[in-house]
């Protein structure tokens, strides 16, 4: 029996990508931060498909956190073939007056325990003739954002890292993909910054369950790198006949109206 491991499983974006992998017919191992909405995620998904899933409880952003996991996956013998790196934390803030934890459990998050999650799960991935890695990126990825500056930076970074990961994981039948949304109403956090976009915000927003399905039909087609929606493919394509200074200029007056979140 193999799993599929995804993180951040227990709502938001993660908890519809975990409900239509086990739609597929997919066993799970949901992790996410201890907590009543990680347990009642599984019972619900162990009640609507005949699926095996397993939780586990974890810090992420612990220095201790991915190898745990990794252990404890060992302890268990669980057959690992497809890992959803989707826990990710976002927000607004002004960087200079935001506290020093705000920065650093973003990239402890976003990109350390992305990272390290790849890296100790590969010789497992590898023990099968197909195996997959879905790391959550964001449109974020491709701009520098004023308000967003550490958020969008980790985002680069995963888009970048999975790019490159992709290419040298090729010989090992390990398919490597990254999904880069934009706004997707998960939270009230999420939805309060999505509305303070207004127009963009609306035209940009995409339900959760659908791109969910989107996303893991998109990976399971070998695409590398995954943008939903026409008009974000057509803001990527848009974006480089804009000046650089204009750009920030209009990054920075939309970013300004989403509330802070430090
Ligand atoms: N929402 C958007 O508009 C949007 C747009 C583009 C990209 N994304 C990306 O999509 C992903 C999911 O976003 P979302 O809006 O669905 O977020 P969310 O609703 O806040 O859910 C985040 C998930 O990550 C888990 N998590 C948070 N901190 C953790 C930690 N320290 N250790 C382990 N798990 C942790 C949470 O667990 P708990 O349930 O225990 O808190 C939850 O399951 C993120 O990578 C985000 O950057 C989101």
């Amino acid at each position: 029996m193999v799993h599929t491991l995804i993180t951040g499983g227990s709502m938001g974006f993660g908890r519809s990508l975990a409900f239509e992998c086990a739609r597929r017919g997919m066993n799970l191992l949901l992790v996410a931060l201890p907590g009543k909405e990680l347990e009642n995620t599984a019972s619900r998904i162990s009640s609507e498909f005949q699926v095996d899933v397993r939780y586990l409880p974890i810090d992420l952003t612990e220095l201790d956190g991915p190898k745990n996991l990794y252990n404890w996956c060992c302890d268990q013998n669980l057959k690992i073939n497809c890992i959803i790196n989707d826990a990710g934390l976002a927000g607004a803030t002004l960087f200079a007056e935001s506290p020093v934890e705000y920065s650093d459990a973003r990239i402890l998050l976003n990109i350390r325990a992305l990272t390290l999650i790849c890296r100790f799960f590969i010789p497992i991935l590898k023990q099968h003739p197909k195996a997959w890695i879905l790391n959550v990126g964001s449109m974020a990825a491709y701009f520098p954002i004023p308000y967003k500056s550490v958020y969008s930076a980790t985002k680069a970074y995963v888009l970048n890292f999975s790019k490159s990961l992709a290419v040298e994981l090729r010989p090992s039948g390990i398919q490597v993909s990254v999904v880069c949304p934009n706004g997707i109403e998960t939270n009230p956090g999420t939805i309060a910054r999505n509305r303070a976009h207004k127009n963009w915000g609306k035209w940009t927003k995409m339900d959760c369950d659908k791109l969910a399905a989107f996303t893991i039909e998109k990976m399971l087609q070998g695409k590398r790198v995954i943008v939903p929606l026409f008009i974000n493919k057509f803001l990527l394509a848009f974006r480089k006949l804009f000046p650089p200074p204009l750009l920030m200029w209009t990054l920075e007056r939309e970013f300004r109206a989403e509330p802070r979140s430090d």
